[in-house]
């Protein structure tokens, strides 16, 4: 939510943050804007719209720099437009800021900084910090630095903030408190880079530091220092960064969307990849070693996730269920966290989250740990903020994702709890050596299988086109694919702008089943194994009432065949791993629906990737 980018150094600022930006897009696209440093004058640009309108409104203006921000904006605070696209200025026009997050107590300290004389251009949280900022500066005739030190410590909410300084050319200074900030540390000397994540860095350095909760980075005269805001000197802590240039660039395909559909057999290989033996049945998972007591001993799991993670909770309380036999619940972390849940210490709590950033996940598992339970992550970013707060987990190992709409994700998230799932089955003894070994086998052949749901894409794209124009559509499934009706019916909404709702088969009949007619695309999941003569009989319910079916069956399947429209055929496999394959089709399928309609499907209109604000 929100993607900033810095760079202080010998080259030319500019394209780097320009390039940058359109990397973090992802964060949000309702206004881009840019300030960059040169012969002691500040020149800030900013534009309502994506970062290409930037570009276009700077045309031929002055862009010569070597140090300078910009920022991609997702509207919180005040609608967008051209003065409340960041970078925002102080009253003095000396620093300028660009934020992430949100500061809550704004309100509050606007209206004593409106008394004591203090303009504001915008309607935003953010201008009202960097006027705090410099508000405190003159009145205690401190440094800058102090300053942004004594400033936030008396702000509340979330932020990752770059400043500029305009009468200190040779100086960032840069906070986080809740979102994410990165520093890279370019190859040349004093050069240095900041981000949202690594992806605005990759191609110039492969060494960061990730700042903490509470930390100040002030890179000054070359150098850069980190303190907190409680004024204690860090050492950084240096790590190489993990992800590929080729990763995040769209090699050859024309959404970052359909590209990451496309390598799901090489991001599930690679989160179960050397973490199963299935010829001996063993694991190499250290979270479940670690912590191999406790999961002997819980007594109940709470998965919580929101979104597409949340979806990924769902499937994964039917494998906790089935294979480890502990009672399961899942939650939306927003819902969790307000709701003073009772939580024992024998509870295990397992956050389920693409980015490692949400900001109700987050909070959800402070609330978890403070309860006094256990608190795993299963996260795809390295680095992120969930795998640092929570005591063990896995990473997904789906490689970077930038399409807005989760894809692999999801699968590489369903995958590593299937594992987790199958792990802690054996730890309490509530599955054979047979049935394990014979489970991992198939997981360990899912990436194949993937390939070959895969190759539906060309039948799929003729149900898009005959299907493109209905302005409702309806998923339904049953067990382990009921959430996998959810996913499907979020991802046509998400990037197509169709009304879809996703519901379990059998309740289709209390309510929904009112909404069918002759003009009503069903999609109904229908694998071979999982209560199919009961989806048999719901689709019998809808053909019954007219309305068109979509199926997803199993190869080789004639009996829905008879009775529905477009048939989808996708491989065998046993049924808790059906969501792997059934989700593949539907990702095509919302996917040609959404370009056959002329939409933007890796930013669709108001959303953002990582919600760092609740
Ligand atoms: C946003 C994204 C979704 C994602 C959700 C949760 O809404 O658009 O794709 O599923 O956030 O994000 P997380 O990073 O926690 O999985």
């Amino acid at each position: 939510m929100c993607g900033i980018v810095a760079y202080i150094g010998p080259k030319q600022a500019y394209p780097i943050i320009i390039k940058g930006l359109k990397r973090l897009e992802y964060r949000g696209y309702d206004s881009a804007g840019i300030a960059l440093i040169h012969n002691d004058e500040m020149n800030v640009y900013k534009t309502k719209g994506k970062v290409a309108d930037l570009e276009e409104s700077i045309g031929k203006k002055s862009i010569e720099s070597s140090l300078g921000m910009g920022h991609t904006r997702w509207a919180t605070h005040g609608e967008p437009n051209n003065a409340n696209a960041h970078p925002h200025q102080s009253q003095s026009g000396n620093l300028a800021v660009i934020h992430n997050g949100i500061i809550e107590n704004y309100a509050t300290i606007k209206e004593e900084l409106v008394k004591r004389g203090h303009t504001f251009d915008s309607d935003t949280d953010t201008e009202v910090l960097i006027h705090l900022i410099e508000d405190i500066q003159v009145n205690e005739g401190i440094s800058i630095d102090e300053a942004v030190r004594l400033a936030l410590n008396q702000v509340v909410g979330a932020y990752a903030i770059v400043i500029l300084v305009k009468n200190e050319p040779a100086k960032l200074i840069a906070a986080r408190k809740g979102s994410p900030l990165v520093v890279g540390i370019g190859t040349e000397p004093g050069e240095f880079f900041m981000a949202s994540d690594a992806t605005p860095i990759v191609e110039y350095t492969r060494d960061v530091t990730y700042l903490h909760d509470g930390e100040i980075a002030i890179v000054k005269n070359g150098k850069l220092s980190i303190k907190t805001i409680e004024n204690v000197t860090k050492t950084p802590f240096i790590q190489k960064l993990e992800i590929n240039l080729e990763e995040i660039e769209k090699g050859g395909y024309p959404h970052f969307m359909i590209k990451e559909i496309y390598e799901q057999p090489k991001s599930i290989y690679d989160s179960i990849r050397g973490r199963i033996h299935p010829e001996t049945g063993k694991f190499a998972m250290r979270s479940m070693q670690e912590y191999e007591d406790k999961l002997r001993n819980i007594k109940r799991l709470i998965l919580i996730g929101c979104g597409t993670s949340w979806h990924a909770a769902l499937v994964g309380e039917y494998l906790f269920e089935e294979y480890a036999r502990i009672p399961v619940e899942v939650e939306y972390a927003s819902e969790f966290r307000y709701r003073n849940p009772i939580i024992y210490p024998d509870d295990l709590v397992i956050a389920i989250s693409q980015s490692g950033e949400t900001a109700d996940t987050l909070a959800a598992i402070e609330m978890a740990k403070e309860k006094g339970a256990t608190v795993f992550g299963v996260c795809n970013v390295v680095g992120s903020s969930i795998p640092r707060m929570t005591h063990a987990g896995a990473y997904t190992h789906a490689g970077p994702e930038i399409g807005v709409a989760s894809t692999k994700a999801f699968t590489a998230q369903v995958s590593v709890l299937t594992l987790m799932a199958l792990a802690v089955a054996q730890i309490r003894g509530t599955i054979s050596q047979e049935r394990l070994m014979l489970t991992l086998s198939e997981m360990e052949n899912i990436p194949h299988l993937v390939e070959k749901a895969l190759q539906t894409n060309d039948e799929v794209i003729k149900i898009a086109e005959k299907f493109k124009d209905s302005p409702n559509f309806l998923y339904l499934g049953r067990g382990v694919n009921f959430p996998v009706a959810l996913e499907g019916a979020l991802k046509l909404k998400e990037i197509s702008y169709i009304h879809a709702e996703g519901y379990p088969a059998a309740e289709m009949k209390h309510g929904p089943i009112a909404l069918i007619d002759e003009a009503m695309p069903v999609v109904v999941i229908a694998p071979k194994r999982g209560m199919y003569e009961k989806v048999m009989s719901n689709i019998q319910e809808v053909k019954a009432r007219k309305g068109i079916i979509i199926a997803i069956v199993t190869e080789g399947d004639t009996k829905i065949r008879e009775m529905a429209d477009p048939v989808i055929e996708i491989p065998d496999t046993e049924e808790a791993l059906t969501p792997l394959l059934s989700t593949i089709p539907l990702q095509l399928l919302s996917y040609h629906i959404a370009v056959m309609r002329g939409c933007n499907v890796d930013q669709p209109r108001n959303l953002a990737k990582s919600v760092t604000v609740e």
